[in-house]
């Protein structure tokens, strides 16, 4: 069925149809009965007759319902997440956020690689900012725990219970185009504070190669920055929050090895592997059509090999002492798998949901429970 909603709204811009399905997606769940229907549609299968504590995905104090998730830049700003828990997502991470709002680059930004299962991207960290996104979020987590004070409209600053919110947000945060690097730790403070109230943990992105120059904030030196200035901010915070950095697939074996050197000599609580890659190595599409798309991060079957290897590779070479979120490539329960025997705690999918449709993360939990 959704195979032929596919070859329809792959007629159309990508961009376009992406936030048109989503836009038709909340209409629909703004009509409660429907909203119902489609959460116990897509419900995966430990919710109706397996026992949660089979399925127990519970990293630092955060209970995940399910290890599958939706990677960072489907919901940039934060407008969707009760349409994406109705999907059945077990979190969502938001962003990335930058402290300015950012209309990103030119359109078209966003090409599809049908023959690749890929998509290509060059959005350019298009955003709300930070202020907007964190007061979506703060009505949101309000609403969600439907307090009645809200209703009558009080004052409410102390009152954002986030360990009652089933669904678990990751804050994806980077900095602005027109931030010089050497300043890029302050972009990462404002996101950081702004945010820290309303996500259950920070991801650090400094791996996106559509922000000039940002993949050089890779290097240990400027990292080490960051993250310390960040763990040291959380200190200040009564709830501290678990802060990952998000690794980009084309790093040498001697990056990923500072990474994990620094990432164990601070004590970082997690690593994402990966963002997209810059990569076009092997691919079905012809390059006179590649040459037209241009710049940008190369997502989906194509680098799932690649996220899986690094997700061993920092496995093994840590003992499993490192958390990985992981990134790259997963369409259904068999990929899944693949990276969570690599040694990753939770998935995400993004270009697999595109192209496998809204039926995903059930499929995925079903095959997982399966196969467990
Ligand atoms: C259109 C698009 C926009 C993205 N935007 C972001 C972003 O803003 N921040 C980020 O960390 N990753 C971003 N990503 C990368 C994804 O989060 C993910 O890491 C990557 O696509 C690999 O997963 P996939 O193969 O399942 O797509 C984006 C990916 C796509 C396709």
């Amino acid at each position: 069925m959704y195979k032929i909603i596919r070859n329809i709204l792959f007629m159309f811009d990508a961009e376009k149809v992406h936030h048109f399905s989503m836009n038709a997606l909340r209409i629909l769940c703004s009509i409660p009965f429907i909203k119902k229907i489609i959460t116990k549609l897509f419900k995966s299968p430990q919710f109706t007759n397996v026992e949660p504590s089979n399925f127990n995905f519970q990293l630092f104090n955060l209970q995940f319902k399910n290890p599958v998730g939706l990677a960072a830049g489907f919901d940039k700003n934060a407008k969707y997440l009760n349409e994406l828990e109705a999907l059945g997502f077990g979190f969502v991470e938001i962003g990335t956020v930058t402290p300015l709002p950012q209309g990103g680059n030119q359109t078209p930004r966003l090409f599809r690689l049908p023959k690749d299962k890929a998509l290509i991207n060059r959005m350019g960290f298009n955003n709300d900012g930070v202020l907007v996104i964190a007061d979506r979020l703060k009505k949101w987590q309000l609403s969600v725990n439907d307090l009645p004070l809200v209703k009558k409209g009080l004052q409410i600053e102390n009152q954002l219970p986030n360990a009652n919110c089933k669904l678990i947000i990751g804050g994806n945060i980077g900095k602005n185009k027109i931030t010089p690097n050497e300043n890029a730790w302050k972009d990462y403070e404002i996101c950081f504070n702004a945010l820290h109230d309303y996500v259950d943990y920070f991801v650090v992105n400094v791996s996106s190669p559509n922000t000039p120059g940002l993949r050089e904030l890779q290097e240990k030196e400027p990292l080490k920055k960051i993250l310390t200035h960040l763990q040291n901010l959380n200190k200040n915070f009564t709830q501290q929050k678990p802060i990952f950095l998000k690794i980009a697939p084309d790093l040498t074996q001697t990056q990923i090895d500072d990474v994990i050197d620094l990432a164990q000599e601070i004590n970082l609580d997690g690593l994402v592997a990966a963002n997209t890659t810059i990569d076009r190595d092997n691919l079905n599409t012809q390059h006179s059509v590649l040459n037209t798309m241009g710049a940008g991060g190369l997502s989906g079957l194509p680098l799932k090999n690649k996220c899986t290897e690094i997700v061993k590779y920092i496995s093994q070479k840590t003992n499993g002492k490192i958390p990985i979120i992981a990134s790259g490539g997963i369409f259904n329960g068999a990929d899944a798998k693949e990276k969570l025997d690599a040694g990753a705690c939770l998935v995400q999918v993004w270009t697999g949901f595109v192209y496998e449709g809204p039926a995903i993360v059930k499929k995925i939990m079903k095959y997982l429970y399966k196969n467990k």
